[in-house]
């Protein structure tokens, strides 16, 4: 099952860069340049401020925190994230992807896949900014402090899929192909 909601890591066929450029192998490759460290460093920005919303909605349910404090942070740090990431998301549909997809026909059909993910993300996205909003309204209620932590725990898991599966595809390629991506 290709599709962000039902999958467990990029399929079998999509695999076959992956297998022979492991992770682990990644940063001491000749090919891995500036560009692809800034861009895996945005995923890891994309899972710390996901972690900090989190754990302030914890902190927020526990009692832990200032509400007011609490609705400030979550307001700047949800803003930022959904910004952020909307943006991410157009340079990879419109700059990085079509160049990439192009290289090698064998995990072509992955690029597709992610540009799908980032569409189930959108939705994700806008669900998780409407709880947030709710949530901002009647920041003095737990009742939407609860809502907003499941709402981040669900869009945590969905963009820890979509990141590590997109990170699985596109690494291997560039450090194959070396494209110019600038
Ligand atoms: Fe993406
Ligand atoms: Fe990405």
């Amino acid at each position: 099952m290709d599709e962000l909601d039902g999958r467990d890591g990029l399929p079998e066929a999509l695999r076959v860069l992956v297998e022979t450029l492991p992770r682990s192998g990644w940063e001491a490759h000749p090919n891995f340049d500036g560009l692809t460290r800034f861009w895996l460093d945005r995923h890891l920005m994309f899972r710390d401020v996901l972690g900090r919303l989190r754990s302030g909605a914890e902190a927020r349910l526990d009692g832990k925190i200032d509400p007011m404090r609490h609705a400030r942070e979550t307001q700047r740090y949800a803003g930022f994230l959904l910004n952020e990431l909307h943006g991410h998301h157009s340079i990879e549909d419109h700059h990085y992807f079509p160049v990439l997809q192009g290289l090698d026909a064998r995990v072509a059909r992955g690029f597709d896949l992610l540009d799908a993910d980032h569409v189930a993300l959108d939705g994700h996205m806008h669900r998780l900014a409407e709880v947030t909003n709710a949530y901002l309204a009647e920041f003095e209620a737990a009742a939407g402090a609860g809502r907003l932590r499941e709402a981040l725990a669900g869009f945590e898991r969905f963009l820890d899929r979509h990141l590590t599966d997109e990170e699985d595809l596109v690494v291997p390629v560039i450090l194959t192909y070396a494209p110019d991506l600038r």
